[in-house]
């Protein structure tokens, strides 16, 4: 038996600083968790089901027997918790009952006690924040704790991060990065994976939201399709845009914000040739930069969700004002927020 019944925990959502796209082609990116999070209550259940109360993502009264997890016609707002489940039960070595070897045989033979899962999130899934990523975090921290896994940060991100690619096909892992160890992070897929977590007193950003919702998977997709006709090009695209990132580091760490602006409009204008700006973003854009911002960039796959600025503090207001009056919403948050953790 479990030794818990019950937990809450808690994961922040994500905004990219610089290199998205290059990222997922292995160069390096910078992320901040923010301080909205998404909540995850997880009861056990003495019957062999799974339930899902996720209403911001749209799923109410979810249910299905566990011998079922992972099959049949899953909704959409489902699919990351589901999956993080089954990946848990299914690879988890060591779960109170024993290493599971084989989870189909586990689930039909009631082996595995049934679990309720209820969401909150205090962001709205369409800022691009990450709920995704922050509910398969959740899911495997709780399961982590209720079955007494002990799995670390690392095991819980390397779950997660394989869960967004059984669900999504692509990804570069960064929003599970951020979701697990919160802070600002150096990440980069490559090789054997970095999660470098800078030690940053705090960061300035001006976030605006286009309110048009981007579609990560379709815009990786999109500029796959360019990179296969222009290969070098698109190539050394990614590979200047991880140089910006390395020079982005540094400033960061310096709290040389006119330099991490300069460096903000330079990946811009990369992102730019990519193909993912999208006209209500770069007016969004513009109108923070001709306000005084030192830079300003979009901030994930592009088209919509989200842009960022940084400005002098004098100039912060105007910026934001600017950045309203070109069609976006200001969203008041701080970043570099703490990782998944447990609330109760
Ligand atoms: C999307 O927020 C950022 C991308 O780089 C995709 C990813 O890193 O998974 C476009």
């Amino acid at each position: 038996m479990a030794n818990l019944t019950q937990i809450i925990v808690s994961a922040p959502g994500k905004l990219m600083l610089l290199g998205e796209h290059a990222v997922v082609y292995n160069r390096p990116s910078l992320v901040t968790a923010v301080d909205q999070r998404l909540t995850l209550k997880a009861e056990t259940l003495e019957n062999s089901v799974f339930e899902l109360n996720a209403k911001d993502a749209g799923v109410t009264n979810y249910s299905k027997p566990l011998s079922e997890l992972g099959k049949g016609d899953i909704p959409k707002g489902a699919k990351f918790v589901e999956r993080a489940m089954y990946n848990f039960f299914a690879r988890h070595p060591q779960s109170n009952r024993g290493s599971i070897n084989n989870i189909d045989s586990r689930l039909r033979g009631n082996d595995i006690i049934g679990i309720r899962i209820t969401t909150k999130s205090d962001f709205s899934p369409l800022f691009g924040f990450g709920s995704s990523s922050a509910s398969t975090v959740c899911t495997l921290k709780a399961l982590s704790e209720l079955f007494n896994a002990k799995l670390s940060c690392r095991q819980i991100f390397e779950l997660s991060f394989q869960t967004v690619l059984d669900v999504q096909g692509t990804g570069s892992g960064f929003d599970v990065a951020a979701a697990t160890y919160g802070g600002t992070l150096y990440y980069s897929k490559a090789g054997s994976k970095t999660i470098k977590p800078l030690n940053l007193k705090h960061l300035p950003l001006i976030i605006g939201y286009s309110g048009i919702k981007a579609d990560t998977v379709t815009l990786v997709k999109q500029v796959a399709e360019k990179a296969k006709k222009y290969p070098n090009v698109i190539e050394n695209i990614y590979s200047q845009i991880g140089y910006l990132v390395d020079l982005a580091k540094k400033a960061l760490l310096k709290e040389d914000y006119q330099t991490l602006g300069e460096l903000m409009d330079l990946n811009q204008g990369l992102l730019v040739s990519l193909g993912v700006e999208g006209k209500k973003l770069a007016d969004m854009i513009y109108a923070a930069r001709e306000a005084g911002a030192y830079g300003a960039k979009l901030s994930g796959a592009g088209i919509g969700d989200c842009m960022i600025a940084i400005a002098p503090a004098n100039k912060v207001s105007g910026v934001k004002k600017a950045i309203t009056k070109a069609g976006g919403k200001v969203v008041n948050v701080k970043v570099n927020a703490p990782g998944v953790r447990i609330e109760k």
